[in-house]
């Protein structure tokens, strides 16, 4: 990992989200699941962000304007700069056979790097609004889509094979119940993104666990 000041070339809209382009100076974009830690500026805790597309020379994030922190980084226009740390974490186990992709909301942010590298295997994504579902049109046009009141639960078939999955937490453990040997990529609150904060402590299977140093692919 390093600690890098990147420029940034530029933003787009994708549906109610902002697809945050940086150039990737000397990072490199690491395995599909793994974090940044993007620093907005005038805030003083970064976020944790997944990579969702590593063009050439370039680093994308997908960003979800919710907060202070998160909206700076949407307001960022060409030719400004923040300071990224990364790759960070646990990525996902890419030597699957029959991979099936499976994200909610937000959570379909590493879709498309981790669709890139395993030669876009089949996906599902579940919204709950038709806004927040043009995402995936734009960026895993392969993908099944669920608006709410469906779940994306729903669309997982009978033999599902290798799932991979990221999106809110009952979302996973409603894919867990189904596929107990899913790779699932869970969120938590992070300040530092290398194990020194403890802000990350989630509690899985009973036991305490730093997402940003065992995770966020459990
Ligand atoms: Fe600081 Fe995990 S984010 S310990």
């Amino acid at each position: 990992m390093r600690r890098e000041l990147l420029g940034v070339t530029g933003t787009e809209p994708i549906g109610t989200y902002t697809l945050l382009r940086l150039e990737r100076g000397g990072l490199e974009p690491g395995v599909p699941g793994q974090f940044f830690m993007l620093e907005a500026p005038g805030r003083l805790l970064p976020r944790p962000m997944s990579l969702c597309q590593a063009p050439p020379g370039e680093l994308a994030f997908l960003i979800d304007p919710i907060g202070p922190g998160t909206r700076a980084l949407c307001a960022l226009e060409a030719g400004a700069a923040i300071h990224v740390l990364g790759p960070l974490g646990n990525g996902y186990d890419l030597s699957v056979q029959r991979p099936l992709l499976v994200a909610g909301g937000i959570g379909i942010a590493p879709m498309p790097y981790l669709s890139e590298r395993l030669g876009s295997p089949p996906a599902l994504v579940g919204f709950r609004t038709e806004a927040h579902a043009d995402a995936a049109r734009l960026l895993l046009p392969q993908a099944e889509i669920a608006v709410d009141p469906q779940l994306v639960t729903h669309l997982l078939p009978e033999d599902p094979g290798d799932v991979l999955a990221c999106g809110p937490e009952p979302m996973l453990e409603a894919v867990r119940d189904r596929v107990p040997t899913a790779q699932l990529a869970w969120e938590a609150p992070m300040a530092c993104g290398y194990g020194a904060c403890f802000g990350c402590v989630v509690e899985i299977d009973e036991r305490y666990t730093r997402l940003c140093i065992e995770g966020p692919v459990l």
